[in-house]
């Protein structure tokens, strides 16, 4: 009598050997090794005869149902090989991989920190503001009357109570004065709001850089001098600057200041329109008023301050016609920079 065959044993065998199968050559050996005529299992099935009666048919059984296992086994990791191959073939490994694409700097950012280095190389150092003020710190104190227009509902979103939107960053000279004594010299860049029709030259939210210094005997030649070194440093050598009487109410006197056409050098033309001139910034001498309202004496202290619009700076700069391009978040206009 022939001895039990473990048919058990025989099929975790043959599986752990059909998992390492990675080609056809090991698939062709897996197949005569396990389900060829001279296999283990065949082997087997011919032996049955050698068999007790009672133990033939429990065997033969089993041995039938491992050999059909296998055979649909090696059907699947055959299958599966023919698929791994004919995704190989359509693969192309010259082609260029695909880029991760890379975040930038949005332009606004971009000439904010650049006019704040320039000012920094002159000595100015940079300070915050909030966006919610009062009344006082965005009017009052900045020698506003109490019926002046600026404080118009058409210009300013109030909020709840006395808060409001600043309509511009000069409310940060009376907070930085509140808090240091002279001499301070600072740049305070930061968002301003308007509620504003909007349109391709104005916005309900835009950025100023206010720059302000104040000491004994600062003079309005120190003002031309800094606004003039600044031109020359972010437009170029060929920046002229003109120097306009206006009004402000927080400084006297006070200055709208033109630059030299960038495109004709102020011959006239489009973007200029036939002026020859662009207007950059508002600026002036501190008026004693604003002095008084921190407790500065103006007979002894003196200063400037200047604010411009970096919309419009970087409008020029970049020749950017649209201001609302800065705020849609476009990529095909925020890559450009
Ligand atoms: N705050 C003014 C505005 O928003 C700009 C300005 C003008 C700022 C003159 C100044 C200045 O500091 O001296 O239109």
């Amino acid at each position: 009598m022939s001895e039990i065959p473990n048919i058990e044993e025989l099929a975790e065998r043959a599986a752990a050997e059909l998992a390492r199968v990675a080609d056809k050559q090991a698939l062709d050996s897996f197949k005569s090794r396990w389900l060829g005529r001279k296999g283990e299992l065949s082997q087997i099935l011919r032996g049955l005869k050698d068999l007790a009666p009672e133990k033939r048919r429990e065997v033969g059984a089993l041995a039938n149902q491992t050999r059909e296992k296998l055979q649909a086994a090696f059907e699947e990791c055959k299958a599966g090989l023919k698929r791994e191959k004919s995704v190989a073939a359509e693969l192309d490994y010259t082609l260029p991989g695909r880029t991760i694409p890379r975040g930038g700097v949005h332009v606004l950012t971009r000439v904010t920190d650049e006019i704040v280095r320039i000012f920094y190389g002159m000595g100015f150092e940079v300070v915050d503001g909030p966006e919610i003020e009062t009344d006082y710190y965005n009017f009052t104190a900045l020698n506003f009357p109490p019926d002046h227009p600026a404080r118009d509902m058409q210009d300013t979103f109030f909020l709840d109570g006395d808060y409001l939107l600043r309509t511009h960053t000069s409310p940060v000279q009376i907070r930085l004065f509140e808090k240091r004594r002279p001499p301070v010299r600072i740049l305070a860049p930061g968002r301003s709001y308007r509620n504003e029709a909007i349109n391709a030259r104005s916005f309900c939210m835009f950025h100023q850089v206010e720059g302000f210094y104040a000491a004994p005997d600062v003079s309005f030649a120190d003002l031309k001098g800094v606004l003039v070194a600044f031109a020359e440093q972010f437009f170029g050598t060929e920046a002229k600057l003109r120097f306009r009487p206006s009004f402000f109410p927080f400084t006297e006197p006070s200055t709208e200041v033109d630059l030299s056409c960038l495109l004709c050098g102020g011959a006239g033309c489009q973007l200029c329109k036939y002026e020859g001139w662009l207007e950059i910034l508002g600026a002036g001498m501190i008026d004693p008023e604003v002095f008084r309202a921190v407790n500065y004496d103006p007979e002894r202290i003196t200063g400037f301050a200047f604010g411009m619009g970096i919309e419009r700076i970087a409008m020029m700069k970049y020749r950017i016609d649209d201001i609302r391009l800065f705020f849609e978040n476009d990529l095909r206009f925020l890559a450009q920079f």
